[in-house]
């Protein structure tokens, strides 16, 4: 059984992952040191799949740290990355942050797999490489433009280490760009769960609806498009997930066509944000406190995918939509609320 080393699994896409690889007969290790993520997501991932799986809490920047990791398990036959810090707006006031943790673990995971030689290497890459491109929908050969954020460039980084990484040693990577990814696993046992403020669209319309937030501001909607909010291309964390499974059976089946490929991975459908607040309020049947407010330094007007290769290449589909997205990310929204409201009642002390 092929075992495979997941960075970042105890985050949102990262659990669901796992979740997706252990159905499909993997076995894994996690490593995530927890900076902004939860054990509990992993705990969740146990629960649905019913397999324990390890978590080594360690920080990619520290290199022994991850040697180590590489030493004790030396039949790791494949690397999903996803650890990394994802939010735009954050990396537009603290770019530092975000080119020291992105690029320097990222520099010594691969060290690892080229001294330990696995065999594969999955990365999580982002839409933000294509930065304001006028070419929508974009496919894997858009040309790049300056990314609009700190973020936005340590992806175009990542992607350009990797390839190059790719190169010098022949071990086979692919690059995975997702556009938004959003929803939550069907069960309600796992889902997005930002720690503090989210930042991302659908978590801040849950948390609006469930009165964590008062009222949420449209950021922007004087943009050139057909209401005037951002056009983006959500895609189901669940979909997401199986790509990487796909991915990795890609490479083991010797399929790739080169050492280095990309696969956009969206669903090929642009909404607005208004139009996404609107499915919210379909699925809910509540209205949204909501403001329309100034832009937001960093974001791109439109992007959403031509997901065409990777449905020819994975054989990929996507199984869910808009709908299935903002009604399992309700239904997450509620299952947290209940949890607390249990875990107050059961710890007055907490109140
Ligand atoms: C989407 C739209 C906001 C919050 C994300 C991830 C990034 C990458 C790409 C995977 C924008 C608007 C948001 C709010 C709003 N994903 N918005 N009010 O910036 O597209 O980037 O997808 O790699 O990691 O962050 O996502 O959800 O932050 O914003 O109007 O309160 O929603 O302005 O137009 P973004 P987002």
């Amino acid at each position: 059984m092929s075992k495979i080393l997941v960075t970042g699994g105890c985050g949102y896409i990262g659990s669901h992952t796992i979740v997706d690889l252990i159905e499909n007969g993997y076995e894994l290790i996690s490593v995530d040191n927890n900076s902004r993520s939860t054990p509990a997501m992993l705990h969740g991932a146990e629960q649905i799949t019913g397999k324990k799986i390890k978590n080594y809490k360690v920080d990619l920047c520290n290199f022994d740290d991850t040697h180590a990791i590489f030493q004790e398990n030396k039949d790791i036959s494949g690397i999903i990355h996803f650890a990394a810090y994802k939010a735009v707006g954050e990396s537009v006031g603290e770019p530092l942050l975000y080119y020291e943790n992105n690029i320097a673990s990222l520099v010594n995971l691969l060290k690892c797999v080229q001294e330990f030689q696995t065999p594969y290497f999955v990365f999580s890459s982002s839409c933000s490489v294509y930065g304001n491109t006028a070419e929508i929908p974009v496919t894997e050969t858009t040309p790049l433009m300056p990314p609009e954020s700190p973020y936005g460039a340590t992806k175009q980084m990542g992607e350009q280490i990797i390839s190059d990484f790719a190169k010098s040693t022949s071990i086979p990577c692919i690059l995975l760009r997702y556009f938004n990814p959003a929803g939550a696993h069907p069960s309600t046992i796992i889902g997005e769960m930002p720690l503090g403020q989210p930042s991302n669209l659908v978590p801040v319309i849950t948390q609006t609806a469930i009165g964590k937030i008062k009222k949420m501001t449209v950021f922007g909607t004087d943009y050139d498009t057909r209401d005037g909010s951002c056009i983006r291309d959500f895609i189901h964390v669940c979909d997401l997930a199986h790509a990487h499974t796909l991915a990795l059976k890609y490479l083991e089946q010797n399929k790739n066509k080169s050492l280095s490929e990309i696969f956009n991975l969206g669903t090929g459908n642009g909404v607005t944000v208004l139009e996404a607040i609107q499915a919210f309020e379909k699925v809910s049947g509540l209205q949204l406190n909501f403001e329309k407010g100034a832009r937001r330094p960093g974001d791109v007007v439109a992007i959403y995918a031509n997901n065409d290769l990777a449905k020819k290449q994975l054989g990929w589909e996507t199984k869910y939509h808009l709908d299935d997205i903002m009604l399992t990310a309700w239904k997450w929204e509620q299952k947290m609320k209940e949890e607390a409201s249990l875990m107050k009642s059961q710890s007055p002390e907490l109140n």
